[in-house]
């Protein structure tokens, strides 16, 4: 919880956030990139800090997982949060997303299949789209079992 409420207190204002973007060119395609660079500061300064974490701790992971690392939350830039929001959505636990009907809170609800829907169409790699589709309900996939676990130290 206190993790939480720190990386809350951290997400109010955009500029605090000091996100990757050179390296996650380097790390995605082109097309990728152009998904990635609409996305809110805080949402890529957390997709590049869960990619760095996992890269370090799973040097043998490969290009596509960092990929998807980097871009899971991608679907959350469809309709940005207002701070209410972004306060709310902050403290509820995924999970019980599904119950409140905000939104901004079905956007968090739906954020991995409209992440994946927006790749799709910008011409990802299918694996990194369907990576960041699963990064929730990472089922049966391992790579999308790590990606969640990563995820999930913050
Ligand atoms: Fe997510
Ligand atoms: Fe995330």
């Amino acid at each position: 919880m206190l993790g939480k409420l720190k990386r809350l207190a951290r997400s109010i204002t955009p500029d605090q956030a000091t996100p990757e973007d050179h390296w996650a060119s380097r790390v995605l395609t082109p097309e990728e990139f152009s998904v990635y660079i609409q996305m809110d500061p805080r949402d890529r300064e957390h997709g590049t800090r869960v990619a760095r974490t996992l890269q370090a701790d799973h040097p043998e992971a490969d290009v596509e997982l960092i990929a998807a690392a980097i871009l899971h939350d991608c679907g959350k830039s469809i309709r940005p949060y207002s701070v209410v929001e972004r306060v709310m959505v902050g403290l509820v636990p995924y999970r019980f997303s599904k119950y409140i009907q905000t939104e901004g809170v079905k956007v968090r609800f739906s954020h991995p299949e409209l992440g994946a829907e927006m790749l799709t169409t910008a011409g990802a790699r299918r694996n990194v789209a369907e990576l960041v589709r699963l990064h929730h309900h990472p089922e049966a996939n391992p790579r999308a079992a790590l990606l969640y676990q990563y995820d999930h130290l913050e």
